[in-house]
């Protein structure tokens, strides 16, 4: 057994899932007001439209594909006639179309942060490596899609859904080439970093808004009337 392989795709990713799963219990019961997005809206709204926009469809688009297209094995799909090759194909054009739009948005994002002195001023080591480390995992995806050609769907495809059922195995990584390594790692690595950022925000998607009752605005003239 490669040991190094055996590291990187077995112990890394339950380390990184771990600090995962602790780090946010840890962050969430410690320090429960830190738990935001640290919104810089107020700080500079006009250059933070289109980048925040553009990064948000873009990525959790790409998020939503890569777990309908990895986890569900393709033995399932073959029943709804979508064999591996049209399967690839979906992926491809799909993942990067939505690709393309997360990179925009974050070019759009970083390049904010570095121009904007207000939110320059304000922004932490952990928001450079946040926006940098999506940056790069965006930017291995794309080049994937666009140079890999690699058939995944008999080796990195059932690595991760191994990883997911703890059942891991990690020889199945052992042909991928370099490029999807560097994409799956740098994944888990802000996977695992994610506890100690903003990123934290994701867990708290404000589900209540789509049910709550409109708040009533009225105007001022009408409420002297009432009194
Ligand atoms: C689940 C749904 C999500 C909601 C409702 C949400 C909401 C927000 C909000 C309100 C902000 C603050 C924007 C501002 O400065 O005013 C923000 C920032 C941010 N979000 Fe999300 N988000 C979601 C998912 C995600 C995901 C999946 C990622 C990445 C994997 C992500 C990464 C970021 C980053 C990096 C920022 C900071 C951008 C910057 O200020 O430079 N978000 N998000």
């Amino acid at each position: 057994m490669d040991l190094s392989n055996l590291f990187a795709f077995v112990i890394f990713p339950y380390i990184t899932l771990v600090t995962f799963v602790v780090g946010h219990s840890y962050r969430y019961f410690t320090d429960e007001l830190s738990w935001n997005s640290r919104s810089s809206q107020l700080l500079e709204p006009k250059s933070l439209k289109i980048g925040i926009t553009l990064f948000h469809w873009g990525i959790l688009a790409t998020l939503g594909g890569h777990a309908v297209g990895l986890l569900i094995p393709q033995r399932i799909w073959d029943l709804f006639g979508i064999d591996g090759e049209a399967h690839t194909q979906i992926a491809v054009w799909s993942g990067l179309l939505v690709g393309i739009v997360a990179f925009i948005g974050i070019l759009m994002l970083i390049h904010r942060r570095y121009t904007q002195p207000r939110i320059r001023i304000t922004t932490t080591v952990g928001d450079w490596i946040t926006l940098i480390g999506l940056a790069f995992v965006i930017t291995t995806g794309l080049y994937n899609v666009i140079f890999g050609h690699y058939y995944i769907l008999d080796t990195v495809a059932p690595w991760i859904r191994g990883i997911v059922t703890l059942t891991p195995d990690p020889t199945l990584m052992i042909p991928v080439p370099f490029s999807y390594k560097l994409h799956v790692l740098s994944a888990f690595f802000l996977l695992g970093f994610s506890p100690f950022t903003r990123l934290v925000h994701i867990w708290s998607v404000p589900l209540g808004y789509i049910n709550r009752s409109y708040l009533l605005f009225r105007r001022r003239p009408a409420i002297e009337e009432q009194i």
